[in-house]
Parts: C-alpha cells; sequence; structure tokens
C-alpha cells in the first residue's frame, strides 16, 4: 500500500484521536489542525509516546483565510494532501425558539463553512494527481433530526448535499467522497449532554450503548484504500443500529 498524506481536521478530539491513529497504523503521514498551541503539543507529545508521529499546525477551521494557511503548512511539512477527514465540529444545543443567531452561525461555520474552507484549497491538487479521498463526518443527527438541534441537524444533512456533489464532480479525477453519519459516541461532546436527557438516548440504541470513536474510525479507514475507488456518495451509517433510514 502506498504510503498518503492525511488531514484530519479536529484530530485531537475524541473521534479524531481514534482516525488519526488508524490512519497512521495504515501506514500514512497524518496531520491535524490545533487552535490552542499548548493543547496541540501535549496531544502531539502524547501520541508520540504511544509511536505516533503526527504534523501539526495552527488553524480554525470556521475561517477560509486559516484553512488555506493550515493546508499550505502542512504541504510544506509533509507534502500535499491525499486523503481529507472534515471531522472538526461542535455543538450548540438549544431548542430553535430559543436558540441564538451566533448558535446558529458558529454551528454552520464550525461543521458546514469549514467543509468548504478546508476542502477547497486541496481539491485542485488532488484532481491534478488524479487520486483523493475525502470523508465528512456527519452524524445521525443530519440524517434524523434532534430535539434541540436544528442548528446542527442542517449542518450534518448539508455535509452529506456537499458529499453528493462534490462525488459527481470529481469522480473522473480518482478522488471519491463519502459521508461517515456517527450515532452517540463516547466523548466529551455526548458526555456534555445532560445525564438525564443521555440516559433516555442511549435506551435508544438497539446495541445498548454508546459507540466508540474506533469504531467511527474503522468506519473512515474503510473508504481510503485503493480497493474502495468505486464506492463515491456514499453515506456510512455507524449509530449501533439506532437509525436505520436509507
Ligand atoms: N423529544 C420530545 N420532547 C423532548 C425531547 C425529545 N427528544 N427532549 C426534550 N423534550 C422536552 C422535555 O420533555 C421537556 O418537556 P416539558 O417542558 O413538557 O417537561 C422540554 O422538551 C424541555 O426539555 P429540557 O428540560 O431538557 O429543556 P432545556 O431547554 O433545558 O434543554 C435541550 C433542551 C438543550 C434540547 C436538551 O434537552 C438537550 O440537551 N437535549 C439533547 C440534545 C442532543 O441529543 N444533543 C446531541 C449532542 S451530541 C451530538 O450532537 C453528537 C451527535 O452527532 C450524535
Ligand atoms: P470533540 O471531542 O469535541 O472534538 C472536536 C474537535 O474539533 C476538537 O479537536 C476541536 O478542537 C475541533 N474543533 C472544534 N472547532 C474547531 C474549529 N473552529 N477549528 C478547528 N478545529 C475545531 O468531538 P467529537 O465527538 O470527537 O466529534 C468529532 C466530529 O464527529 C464532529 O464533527 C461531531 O459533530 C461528529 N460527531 C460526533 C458524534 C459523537 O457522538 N461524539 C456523533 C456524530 C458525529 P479544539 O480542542 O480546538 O476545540
Amino acid at each position: 500500500m502506498q504510503s498518503r498524506v492525511a488531514l484530519v481536521t479536529g484530530g485531537t478530539g475524541g473521534i479524531g484521536t481514534s482516525i488519526v491513529k488508524r490512519l497512521a497504523q495504515m501506514g500514512h503521514k497524518v496531520a491535524t489542525n490545533y487552535r490552542d498551541e499548548a493543547k496541540g503539543r501535549a496531544w502531539q507529545a502524547q501520541l508520540k509516546e504511544q509511536g505516533i508521529d503526527v504534523t501539526i499546525a495552527h488553524g480554525d477551521v470556521s475561517s477560509a483565510e486559516h484553512a488555506e494557511t493550515l493546508i499550505r503548512d502542512i504541504e510544506r511539512q509533509i507534502g500535499p494532501v491525499d486523503i481529507l477527514v472534515n471531522n472538526a465540529g461542535i455543538t450548540r444545543d438549544s431548542t430553535f425558539h430559543r436558540m441564538t443567531s451566533e448558535q446558529w452561525s458558529d454551528v454552520i461555520g464550525t461543521n458546514l463553512n469549514s467543509c468548504f474552507n478546508v476542502t477547497r484549497p486541496v481539491i485542485e491538487g488532488m484532481r491534478e494527481r488524479k487520486w483523493g479521498r475525502i470523508v465528512q463526518i456527519s452524524s445521525i443527527n443530519g440524517q434524523k433530526g434532534q430535539y434541540g438541534q436544528a442548528n446542527y441537524a442542517a449542518a450534518k444533512a448539508g455535509m452529506h448535499g456537499f458529499t453528493i456533489s462534490l462525488a459527481q464532480e470529481n469522480a473522473k479525477f480518482g478522488i471519491t467522497v463519502n459521508t461517515v453519519s456517527p450515532g452517540y459516541i463516547a466523548t466529551d461532546m455526548v458526555m456534555a449532554v445532560p445525564e438525564d436527557v443521555r440516559n433516555k438516548i442511549v435506551a435508544q440504541i438497539p446495541t445498548g450503548r454508546l459507540g466508540t470513536p474506533e469504531e467511527i474510525a474503522y468506519a473512515v479507514s474503510f473508504f481510503v484504500p485503493d480497493e474502495a475507488g468505486w464506492i463515491t456518495g456514499a453515506n456510512l451509517s455507524a449509530n449501533g443500529g439506532q437509525y436505520m433510514g436509507w
């Protein structure tokens, strides 16, 4: 297998760390962004202790200017990006009748505009080199909606609209574009949901438990090898059976 350059946005987070590790274990050179340098360096050192080298660069993906600088910095350090995982994301949950314009735009900016901001500076290079893998980390709640998440569900559904358009435009260039839609995974994002509400959600998951970040990293890795070149525009649900729409 050829070693490629991979960028996982939000790689320092719960799901991101597992995706970074898995891609590195597959033999790829992996990079991610940080917003807080001290936090980014501490995370990098922790992975180094586990035998995983990760390149890091500063960047807030909700800003097109930051994203462009981030990509050029990574290119300088390890070469052009062949595999992009748009994973960075946030929640600002609130019922819509109470939602502020800031809660709306923060979530759309970080979760959806980021896909434009980060993918735009890498797509031309992938097209020239005739190979690329782009994976959006969407959510079960983009597929089914969720009480208190009009902003988040809109952004996550939008991510798959982005996937299926890009998939069509870039198929002839050896680039596949796919979505992974995780269900509820045990990371800080889900632990921030009030415990009583969270317990009610877990009760609706047929597997009877939250998912693990490793289970999402496995789903992402499925789209990466050359053998996955025929799979594009897909939305892979990894949700413990909580939502089985198709
Ligand atoms: N369906 C129907 N009614 C619901 C409901 C639901 N899913 N959730 C809450 N309600 C009702 C409550 O029963 C309550 O009704 P009453 O007023 O009649 O008692 C009313 O809504 C208000 O509920 P809360 O007291 O919880 O209201 P709140 O304003 O304090 O909080 C909330 C509202 C922010 C939406 C809170 O319920 C919440 O955090 N819910 C979880 C949202 C969620 O799933 N977020 C996912 C975060 S993780 C993630 O996003 C990752 C991913 O992709 C899966
Ligand atoms: P997490 O642990 O909170 O990690 C989020 C990551 O995104 C962090 O590295 C964070 O960096 C980064 N990030 C946030 N805003 C950013 C910005 N503006 N610019 C750059 N990086 C930013 O969350 P997670 O659970 O791993 O979630 C990862 C992705 O999976 C998200 O897109 C989320 O919506 C999606 N998802 C999660 C679940 C779940 O159940 N956990 C389910 C479905 C989908 P900082 O440290 O700088 O904040």
